[in-house]
This record gives structure tokens, C-alpha cells and sequence, in this order.
């Protein structure tokens, strides 16, 4: 007897102490990688480190984003490119803020009509893969404007660890195996030879990219001609002509990326700096912040009935204005300054309900007196002048167009899918565009990258931003009030489940696992249709945070391979 009841006693005292081990990781927190004052957090691991290593020599954010950009040119295909665009924003070490465009345009044989067939019908496809789907590519010529203007090491430094890691050959991560064997039957229905990626590439393979260093050694030795002039022009032109496509001599030579004022606003006591037009991400995330600004969120608790109905019906007022009225700035006149003024925000949201959803298909965009506008990658950086730069760089979807300019050994955006082919029809991301997204020659697509810089008190807060085409700016926007509303670290702020809504379809996504049923129904019932996603399109938010004690916190997101790095 005295024996079963010392056993039981063992049972019981085991199972307590299991119990509150479970309870104790439950609740502890993820605290990202920390570092005293420099940091680059991005998709791989190899591109991170290599940021470090030019911030190492004494080299500025500016400097390590160049060199970051081209080494995830090699280590991340998926995304990283020399063949697409991107944008980054900015904020020096004495507060002056900006941003870069350096987003693909739309060739000059481009039309308007060009994805519709006789009867005006979209022809599936034709925008998203092959030659066609092609836009001029921006990436090289912003990262020399970068240079030109920032640039304290040589850029030939700067491409250098690029050049050798492309020679070196990268390792395959089991989520990269994974993504390759997805979508290996594209690379042979859009190629006209067997691409280096078109192999059943195993995790721990090393693949090697001997035609890219050649690439990036022109550039490294003729500067942005080594890629819009010569050698690697005729290249592209050659193939891209072959399959199809119709960008031209003319519009590579005379490809300009362009510097913009950033989008600043205040929401509470902090300044929040994110993209201009043609990115739709810096005013959609301001209309949706000046819309939740009057209530006390914080209170409502993080991912609450509450909160989750208030967030949806801002992000559903703010895409339906974005598909109305954003588009190029150069081609369309955007009333932004009314589009993200707290007014506009209060009245947009006076028909807002806490017992019922707002039905999308009651609500169009908002009235403006007077106004006559998936696959990406992010990466955030902090050196120890205290200059900090967000940028999201794209080939639009899964390695772009899937076009790989074999001889020159990288893949061609599929931009051309970011404008309206034709208003009120979806493009891949679910979106709905209108005339000022309408396709014209030498136009910038509409974007939603929103590469984000945070400032409280007057000193830099955050870097933020993610990958997930319509669903970047709900996954920047949540991150932030992760930390800022609900007191999380930023590993805990970017882990946390996320949900998203973009007007058109009328339905929440969100994570997987991320919500439980309870809460599922309480939001059903009031009318709010639920849509449940792998979490790898809701964003892989790559972030940086300043502590209360001036060191830094990297959240770089398990969704992806994504790492920090720093010192
Ligand atoms: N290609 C995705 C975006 O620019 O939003």
C-alpha cells in the first residue's frame, strides 16, 4: 500500500511539474537576437551577415543595403533580384527622412488593353508569367542612386561578397527545397532550357551561380551599364524578345529610379515614415493608424473581439480608397494629404458598427471634395551612426515571371501584374484597380510594399517591413502596434499570429492555429466571413527595435529562413 501511494505521489508531483514547465514556455517570451548598435535582419542568413560585415569595416546603413540587396540576389532568388524593383525608405543619423523609388515601369510598347483578349477579357496568365509579364527592372540603377548619394565605401566592396558567395555556391534550406520542388514545372513551361534552379535541389545541396557573378562582376566593373548597356542588356533583350516580350533597348537605357518624399504622420506620440506612390503601402497603413487613433486599443487586448473588428473595418476602408485612387504619381494626381488626415479617417468610419460588419459591397471609396489616385522580400538595417533604412525589393511573384536569363543567370520580374489589366477584375493578389492603376508606357505599377521607419521621441524606434503582396501593409501595421500597443519585444511582436483584410473579397484571412474557435464564432456572428491561410502569405515581417536601453532587438519571422545579424 505505502508503495502504490509513494508512486502515486511521484505521478502527481511528475505531472505538476510537467505542467507548469508547459505553462511557463507558454507564457515566456521570444527574445529576438540582440546586439549593442548595428544590425541587418533579412531573408537569409549569408545576405544578413554580409550587411554586418560592410558595417563591420566602418561602412554606413546605406552601404550594407546595397551590399545586402546584391547578396540576396544570390542566397534568396525567390525574391532578391537584380531583374525586379523595389523601395526604400530611410532616416539619417540627424532625422532627415526620404525614400527611393526604384520600382520596374511598365515598357513603351506597353498598352493599356494588352492582357485582354477581342472580347475584353482578361487572358489568364498572361500577366503573371512568361516574357509578357515582364517590367523594366529598377533594382541596379536604385542601388548606384543609393551610392551616389549615401555611399561612404567603394561600390566595388559592395558587390564584391555578392560576386563570391554567387561563386561560392549557396546552401539549400529545407523551406527553400521545399519552395523549388513547387514550382520546378514553371521553370520548363516558361524556359526554353533547363534552368540551374530546374533540379530536384535537396535541403544541404549547394547550388552555384557562376553566370550571376559574371553579371555582377560587369556591373561591378562597368557600373549601371554593366547591366542596362552592353553585354548582360543584350542578353536579356535577346531572351526576353524570344519568348515574347516587349521590353527594349530604349527602355533599359533610360530606366531612372527616383527619390520621393517618404509618407510621414504621427500616430499617438510617434512619427511613423513609410512609402510614397506608386507604393499604396505608406498611405494605406497612415489612413488605417488615423482611423484606430481615437480608440483605446491597448485596452481592448492583442488579437480581442474587439480589436480584430476595429482593425478590419479601418483596413477595409483604407483598400477600397487604395483601389480608387493610388496609382503612379508621375501619371496620376493622388490627394494624399487628405487621404490621410484624421478628418477624412474620422468620417470614413462614422457608418462603423461594433454589433454588425460593414458589408463591402455597401462601401465604395470615400468622397473627396475638390480631387480632380506575393511574393517579396524585406530587409531592415541599423548602423552605429544611428542611420537606419527599411526596404522591400520584388519580382512580384514567386521568382517573377519565372523568365531566367540563363546566360546571365537571374530571373525577370512579373511587375506588369501589379497594374489594373482591367478595372474591377483582381489581379494575383485578390486586388481590384481602377483607371489611375491603369497600364500606360513607362508608368510604375501600384504597389503595396511598405517599407517603414518608427521614431519616438526623436530618435529612431523601429525599422519594419515584410514580404506578402496586399497583406504587407496589415502585417507592418500589426507589428507595430505589437510592440507599441500591446508591449511585446519585436521576436514576439513579428511571431504573433496576424489576420487581414482588404475590402474585396469580404473576408478576414488569418493564420492557421493563430485564433481559436471561440473567437472564430463571436466574429461570425457578427457577420464577418473567415478565411483561414498558410501563414507564409501573411507576411514574413523582418524588423528591428531600440530598447529601452539603446541596444537592439532583431525580430526576423520563422515563417521564413529569415535571420538577424549584428554587433
Ligand atoms: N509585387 C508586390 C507589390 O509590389 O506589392
Amino acid at each position: 500500500m505505502k508503495k502504490i501511494i509513494t508512486i502515486i505521489v511521484i505521478i502527481f508531483l511528475f505531472t505538476q511539474c510537467k505542467k507548469s514547465t508547459t505553462e511557463t514556455n507558454e507564457t515566456s517570451k521570444n527574445v529576438g537576437f540582440i546586439a549593442d548598435s548595428v544590425m541587418v535582419v533579412s531573408a537569409r542568413e549569408e545576405a544578413s551577415k554580409i550587411g554586418v560585415a560592410i558595417l563591420r569595416k566602418g561602412g554606413k546603413a546605406f552601404d550594407a543595403m546595397i551590399a545586402t540587396e546584391l547578396a540576396l540576389a544570390v542566397a534568396y532568388p525567390f525574391a532578391g533580384n537584380i531583374g525586379g524593383g523595389g523601395f526604400m525608405v530611410y532616416r539619417t543619423n540627424d532625422g532627415k527622412t526620404g525614400a527611393l523609388d526604384y520600382r520596374e515601369k511598365a515598357p513603351l510598347a506597353a498598352s493599356k488593353n494588352m492582357y485582354l483578349d477581342e472580347n475584353g477579357n482578361i487572358i489568364e496568365g498572361k500577366s503573371t508569367i512568361g516574357a509578357l509579364a515582364v517590367g523594366v527592372p529598377g533594382t541596379v540603377d536604385g542601388l548606384f542612386k543609393v551610392h551616389q548619394k549615401f555611399g561612404s565605401l567603394p561600390f566595388s566592396e559592395l558587390i564584391q561578397p555578392a560576386i563570391d558567395l554567387a561563386k561560392k555556391g549557396v546552401i539549400v534550406t529545407g523551406k527553400q527545397a521545399e519552395r523549388l520542388a513547387h514550382y520546378k514545372h514553371l521553370f520548363s513551361e516558361v524556359n526554353d532550357t533547363i534552368i540551374v534552379l530546374d533540379h530536384d535541389w535537396k535541403a544541404g545541396d549547394t547550388i552555384k551561380y557562376p553566370k550571376l557573378a559574371q553579371t555582377l562582376e560587369r556591373i561591378r566593373d562597368q557600373g549601371r551599364d554593366g547591366f542596362y548597356k552592353g553585354e548582360t542588356a543584350e542578353m536579356l533583350l535577346n531572351y526576353v524578345q524570344k519568348l515574347g516580350g516587349i521590353v527594349s533597348k530604349d527602355d533599359l537605357e533610360n530606366y531612372e529610379a527616383k527619390w520621393r518624399n517618404a509618407i510621414e504622420f504621427n500616430y499617438k506620440d510617434l512619427k511613423i515614415i513609410s512609402m510614397s506612390p506608386p507604393s499604396s503601402g505608406g498611405i494605406c497603413i497612415a489612413q488605417i493608424f488615423k482611423a484606430i487613433e481615437p480608440f483605446d486599443i491597448a485596452s481592448y487586448g492583442h488579437n480581442s473581439l474587439k480589436s480584430i473588428q476595429l482593425l478590419t473595418e479601418a483596413e477595409r476602408r483604407a483598400y477600397a480608397d487604395r483601389s480608387y485612387y493610388l496609382g503612379d504619381p508621375d501619371f496620376v494626381k493622388i490627394p494624399i494629404d487628405t487621404l490621410i488626415s484624421s478628418n477624412y479617417a474620422k468620417n470614413r468610419m462614422t457608418n462603423f458598427s461594433w454589433d454588425s460588419a460593414t458589408p463591402s459591397s455597401t462601401l465604395k471609396h470615400g468622397n473627396i471634395v475638390g480631387y480632380e489616385s506575393n511574393e517579396t522580400t524585406h530587409y531592415s538595417i541599423v548602423d552605429k551612426y544611428g542611420n537606419s533604412i527599411s526596404a522591400t525589393t520584388t519580382l512580384n511573384g514567386a521568382y517573377g515571371s519565372k523568365v531566367y536569363v540563363s546566360e546571365g543567370g537571374f530571373f525577370l520580374n512579373s511587375e506588369m501584374d501589379d497594374f489594373s489589366s482591367k478595372p474591377g477584375i483582381p489581379n494575383m493578389f485578390g486586388l481590384i484597380g481602377a483607371k489611375a492603376n491603369s497600364i500606360a508606357p513607362e508608368k510604375r505599377m501600384l504597389s503595396s510594399m511598405t517599407p517603414t521607419i518608427v521614431e519616438k521621441d526623436n530618435r529612431f524606434y523601429m525599422s519594419v517591413g515584410s514580404p506578402g503582396g496586399s497583406k504587407i501593409i496589415t502585417s507592418v501595421l500589426q507589428t507595430i502596434l505589437n510592440v507599441y500597443e500591446f508591449q511585446m519585444g519585436m521576436q514576439d511582436a513579428v511571431n504573433a499570429p496576424r489576420f487581414h483584410h482588404q475590402w474585396l473579397p469580404d473576408v478576414i484571412s488569418m493564420e492557421p492555429k493563430g485564433f481559436n474557435t471561440l473567437l472564430i464564432n463571436q466574429l461570425q456572428e457578427k457577420g464577418y466571413q473567415i478565411k483561414q491561410e498558410n501563414s507564409v502569405i501573411l507576411g514574413k515581417v523582418d524588423a528591428i527595435l531600440r530598447l529601452p536601453n539603446g541596444k537592439l532587438e532583431g525580430g526576423a519571422d520563422f515563417r521564413g529562413d529569415d535571420k538577424a545579424a549584428g554587433f
